[in-house]
């Protein structure tokens, strides 16, 4: 591969032999839900700032900030579950030599945040269906499929990490909630940091071959990528479990909403930049 992504790879490494925790003993669960609890930040949710936020009160929403915990740890899952497949896949080719000691700890650390999740929906709620339809895609040149793979990884970690921060950093969460939003950011600022670093490798050594046209079909991947991801975090299921009326409308509001408009801008803006930054999505689609 290249000296930077071994000497990368050495440095997170060694971190994550340093932060290495228990998770199975690292987190008190309590018995029950605390029905006065938060467990989302409010300002987070994704009805706030809209008239459907007004309509259910306070008791209303510390009972939405319940759902939409559920929800995100489980978009959480299903969105690590394919990242984990897709690395573990990759782990010992050749090609992924000298990142292979931190893939290791990459798959370490994805399961236990899928314990952390899995726990606490278990436990308090249920696990929610994933709405992503995957369809069936032409298949692209290995090279390509790795770059969009771990560009989709950071565009998904950099939207869960803003989340995190912000939910770790909250006083007014229940400490569960928020002890599982400050375990996951501690180990995702290592990821993301890795991600960046490996696409870098991965463009500066793959794109030149590609033709124009897969190169327009990356870019144009890579632009529609964030709003499939961030569709997720505005669940009919939830609304309905919150007894709002007409769940989809509630959707449809929320998702066009002004405030979620403005926050899915600031979420993506770093890893668009990014991805801008080294050529792979086009400065006009930037
Ligand atoms: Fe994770
Ligand atoms: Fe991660």
């Amino acid at each position: 591969m290249s000296a930077s992504i071994r000497s990368v790879s050495r440095r997170l490494c060694d971190l994550s032999r340093e932060h290495f925790v228990d998770p199975y003993s690292r987190i008190r669960w309590p018995e029950s839900v605390d029905p006065d609890g938060w467990y989302f930040s409010p300002r987070l949710l994704s009805v706030h700032g809209t008239a459907v936020a007004g309509t259910l009160g306070e008791a209303g929403m510390r009972r939405l900030s319940l759902l939409e915990a559920l929800n995100f740890f489980s978009l959480n899952i299903h969105g690590e579950k394919q990242l984990l497949q897709g690395i573990a896949a990759r782990l010992h080719e050749e090609r992924f030599r000298d990142a292979s000691p931190y893939l290791q700890h990459f798959i370490d650390e994805e399961n236990k945040h899928l314990f952390w999740f899995g726990e606490f929906c278990r436990r308090y709620g249920r696990i929610y269906p994933s709405r992503l339809v995957t369809l069936a895609a032409e298949s692209l040149p290995t090279d390509v499929e790795d770059f969009l793979f771990f560009a989709r990884i950071m565009m998904f970690e950099d939207i869960v990490d803003t989340y995190n921060a912000q939910m770790a950093a909250d006083e007014a969460l229940v400490p569960v909630a928020r002890e599982i939003n400050r375990l996951h950011h501690a180990d995702e600022v290592r990821h993301r940091a890795f991600g960046r670093s490996l696409l870098r490798h991965l463009w500066r050594e793959g794109s030149a071959r590609w033709s124009r046209s897969t190169r327009e079909r990356v870019s144009d991947s890579l632009r529609l990528y964030p709003g499939v991801a961030w569709r997720e975090y505005f669940n009919p299921d939830v609304y309905r479990d919150a007894g709002l009326a007409d769940p989809h409308a509630v959707m449809r509001t929320a998702w066009a909403s002004e405030e979620a408009v403005r926050r899915r801008q600031e979420m993506i803006a770093p890893s668009i930049r990014f991805l801008v930054g080294l050529g792979a999505i086009r400065e006009e689609q930037g």
